[in-house]
């Protein structure tokens, strides 16, 4: 039997946040929800939250989560240390037997992978105890452990109660354990906080229990633990090195990675070339041949292949094969743009349907619209979609001359081969093949001398 706990009661005093330390996000998901998602890959039996500050923000945060299902929820109150965590959970494990996996819930990066790899070797050790470590450059704000030999730990050592030569050891404890839950459970309520915390720790069953082990790993990113925002841009930095060098060996060229940055969903096709500082996030697909940015946002949209995006905006939307959009469009939720079309300059799309081959090319608004095919949308037209209360729709049909300025005020619909003239106001449905003009006429007066 495989049970998990994730330490997350804490406070989290050194972010400087309202928010409780786990639930800040590291590429669109929580601290918490990563270290879930890791251990959730085990399969365990059971998987424990323990939680106390700030519980119900760090319970709704789960309510629609893929894992919710899976999880208990411990309160420990008040949070007297990561032991007294283990302390307070133990009275939900008392009958149960096998293997307890204690995760620090600010070590988000953690990998399935070395989790397998620790309860392994737990497993062939027969230990008691076995615990991830690594040596760190710069171990400070970390727990340092001390082996007495062959890998078996002798205790583990805070960094404020160190002394100024087990400082300079730079073995640390990653917050990541494997416990027999039989031999842990008959020492957690040994454990005291006789330290400069004044805190029960869990590192102390450490020393307490017969045979625990240290695996040390050599990559030490996946252990960066998050106590402040300088270690959460740090964990950033790991994810997002790691997501563009994923893409770059599936042949796409960054012209400046370390400006871009990129959701763990998202997926691009081959020879894409992505422009300095272009941001693509949430669920969205880049298929091959595009040219994206500079300065591009993109989020929960489908890019297909040979499209063209240049310092634009684009929200939940369809863009199809060589397409080019920019500079300076914005392309909100709902638009599916047909191939071989054409979105310019400082043109805003919202909700609507625009056919194969049509041109917005200037300074446009279209909004709850249809565009049928090879339509020429004039500069400056604008779609007037709200009378104030609702929303109405604007259709207009194949091979349109929308002429500049025209205001289409919706509901209304222009057929196939429609002209409207230059600065027209239009709110009369337009029949095929006709010119629709209003606007007052032009009056030349002459002798007009001002005096
Ligand atoms: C802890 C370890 C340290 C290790 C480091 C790795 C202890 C005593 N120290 O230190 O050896 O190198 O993690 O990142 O364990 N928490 C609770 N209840 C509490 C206190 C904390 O659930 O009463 C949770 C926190 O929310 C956090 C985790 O435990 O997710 C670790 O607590 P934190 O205070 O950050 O410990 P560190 O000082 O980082
Ligand atoms: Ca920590």
């Amino acid at each position: 039997m495989l049970a998990v706990a994730i330490l997350a009661a804490g406070k989290g005093t050194r972010m400087v946040s309202s928010l409780p330390k786990v639930l800040h996000k590291l590429s669109g998901k929580t601290l918490l929800e990563r270290v879930l998602q890791s251990c959730n890959n085990l399969n365990p039996d059971k998987i424990f939250i323990i939680n106390g500050h700030k519980a119900d923000e760090i319970r709704k945060s789960l309510k629609n989560s893929k894992f919710n299902k899976n999880i208990n929820f411990v309160l420990q109150e008040p949070q007297n240390g990561t032991g007294h965590a283990i302390q307070v959970l133990s009275r939900e494990l008392i009958n149960f037997k096998g293997k307890l996996l204690v995760l620090n819930g600010d070590v988000p990066l953690i990998s399935s992978a070395t989790l397998k790899e620790l309860i392994k070797l737990h497993e062939s050790n027969n230990s008691d105890a076995s615990l991830i470590t690594t040596k760190k450059q710069n171990p400070y704000g970390y727990g340092r452990v001390f082996i007495k030999r062959n890998n078996l730990i002798e205790k583990i050592i805070e960094e404020k109660d160190c002394t100024p030569d087990e400082r300079l050891n730079k073995l640390i404890n990653s917050g990541v354990y494997c416990f027999n839950w039989e031999s842990l459970l008959k020492n957690i309520n040994k454990l005291k906080s006789n330290n400069n915390q004044k805190e029960i720790y869990l590192t102390d069953a450490i020393s307490i229990v017969d045979k625990a082990f240290s695996m040390e790993i050599e990559n030490d990113e996946e252990l960066q633990g998050v106590n402040n925002r300088v270690h959460l841009a740090k964990c950033e930095k790991i994810i997002q090195k790691n997501l563009i060098q994923k893409h770059m060996l599936n042949g796409v060229t960054f012209i400046n990675p370390e400006s871009f940055t990129i959701s763990e969903e998202c997926e691009i096709g081959m020879d894409v070339l992505i422009e300095a500082n272009s941001h693509i996030r949430g669920r969205s697909i880049i298929s091959n041949n595009c040219i994206i940015g500079p300065n591009t946002f993109i989020q929960d949209t489908n890019v297909k292949s040979g499209c063209k995006i240049v310092n634009s905006t684009i929200f939940n939307s369809k863009i199809m094969t060589n397409i080019t959009i920019g500079p300076f469009s914005h392309i909100r939720p709902g638009s599916e743009i047909s191939s071989n079309s054409k979105v310019g300059n400082f043109v805003e799309i919202k909700n609507s349907f625009i056919d194969e081959s049509v041109k917005v090319n200037h300074l446009s608004y279209i909004g709850d619209a249809r565009i049928g095919k090879s339509t020429n949308v004039g500069a400056g037209t604008i779609t007037a979609n709200f009378d104030g209360l609702k929303k109405h729709k604007t259709n207009i049909g194949d091979d349109c001359s929308i002429g500049a300025n025209t205001v289409l005020i919706a509901p209304v619909n222009l057929d196939n081969s429609v002209t409207t003239g230059a600065g027209s106001v239009i709110n009369k449905d337009v029949g095929e093949n006709s010119l629709a003009i209003s606007r007052s006429k032009q009056q030349n007066i002459k002798n007009w001398v001002k005096k």
